[in-house]
């Protein structure tokens, strides 16, 4: 459900009036203005999250890379990910000097706590979870695995915008949220992202590196502002800002009945092959409902047929250029072979094979209710299912 289904006039009449207002477009406009939609968009996130410190980036990437650097992770040192996830926290970790070590699935939603151990090393700077889906999911026997080593855990949570994290990681040192609002995500700005940390020092760090290094004192101009360290501009612009505000209260509103939704018509589809068990409720931002079928076969099939009545379904391997590290061969032998032996990756490509993930866009809920519904009855009573792409 990406958010420009919900695009209307009032996209529109915030950008209209940033540029009435004089249309000062840059991020730290506010000194002259005497306010920032940047800063508005900000706090409105760290309202949502009850979050400590936010900062607003140009895009998801750049904010995975903004708290690496946070955390001070550099050349030598080794972050751990899961093998099935976005290509985008592999690239910030390599662009930081860093070696990703990558973790074998349990399901399309987390990471096999058993192989952690193996892929510890003294070299571990740092973790990610990848939030799929819509989904948010942190399994307790991983995240103490890292919290009983003081190793911070970047959450990447551009899939899954919305959903609920524990509150007392919000105010953890040692666990770090990162959005992206690409067109294609819940809230979209066109391009943008957003960090949030807790510590004041990781967000002074974060916050200088993404704008080129300086430390942003308030009420200094630009050109007095001391620098701290090397950094680089990843800074979000105001109409980012101006439109970020206007998506999310559009999707807070919508979002309760959506995780209802979207937990129902994953209860219809359960009883029509093996749903994929997944947390609770709160957890969920009502993005997609994804199933495990019994092959790759019938998830091939399935995909098919829903896609032929209007529905917008992916099986897993659809996205498999980008969103497993199996084919990311691009990245180096060394990335990836040492970490992720063939047996996993064989029995995990067969895993996201037999997988389909349906995307429910905003406004047509109803009729992709009944699409499934229609099919399930087929499936149930055993039909065939002749209208195919
Ligand atoms: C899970 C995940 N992480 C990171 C990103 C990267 O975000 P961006 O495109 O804003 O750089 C994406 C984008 O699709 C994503 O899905």
């Amino acid at each position: 459900m990406p958010g420009y289904d919900l695009f209307d006039r009032r996209e529109m009449e915030s950008l209209q009036r940033l540029f009435e207002e004089g249309g000062l477009l840059n991020r730290y406009a506010a000194q002259l203005r005497g306010r920032s939609y940047v800063e508005s968009f900000e706090a409105a996130i760290r309202q949502t999250y009850s979050f400590r410190q936010t900062l607003a980036v140009s895009s998801g990437t750049a904010a995975l890379k903004c708290a690496l650097k946070a955390y001070r992770v550099g050349p030598g040192d080794e972050v751990i990910l899961p093998a099935f996830g976005y290509i985008a926290a592999a690239l910030a970790v390599l662009d930081v000097g860093a070696v990703p070590r990558f973790v074998p699935m349990r399901d399309p939603y987390t990471m096999d706590s058993r192989a952690l151990p193996r892929l510890l090393s003294g070299k571990t700077k740092a973790a990610c979870l990848i939030h799929m889906l819509g989904v948010f999911h942190a399994p307790p026997d991983v995240v103490d695995f890292f919290a009983g080593r003081d190793i911070p855990l970047i959450h990447d949570m551009a899939q899954c915008f919305g959903s609920e994290i524990p509150p007392i990681w919000a105010a953890d040192r040692l666990h770090a949220f990162v959005f992206s609002f690409d067109f294609n995500k819940t809230i979209t700005t066109g391009e943008g992202g957003m960090l949030a940390v807790a510590d004041p020092d990781l967000f002074q760090t974060a916050h200088a590196y993404s704008n080129m290094g300086h430390e942003n004192r308030p009420g200094l101009p630009k050109y007095l502002d001391p620098p701290l360290m090397p950094g680089i501009n990843f800074r979000m612009g105001e109409m980012e800002g101006c439109l970020g505000l206007v998506q999310l209260e559009k999707f807070l509103r919508l979002r309760s009945p959506r995780q209802k939704f979207v937990t129902e018509l994953e209860i219809l589809l359960s009883h029509a092959g093996a749903s994929i068990p997944r947390p609770a409720l709160a957890a969920v931002n009502g993005d997609y409902a994804t199933l495990e079928m019994a092959s790759a076969e019938e998830a091939e099939s399935a995909r098919r047929h829903l896609v032929s009545e209007g529905v917008e379904v992916r099986t897993l391997p659809n996205g498999l250029q980008w969103n497993w590290c199996g084919n990311w061969g691009h990245l180096g032998p060394d990335v990836l072979l040492s970490s992720y032996p063939k047996a996993d990756r064989d029995s995990d490509r067969a895993l996201l094979e037999r997988c389909i993930a349906v995307c429910v866009h905003f406004g047509k809920e109803e009729s992709c209710r009944q699409i499934l519904e229609r099919w399930r009855r087929a499936r149930t009573e055993g039909r065939s299912l002749n209208k195919t792409v």
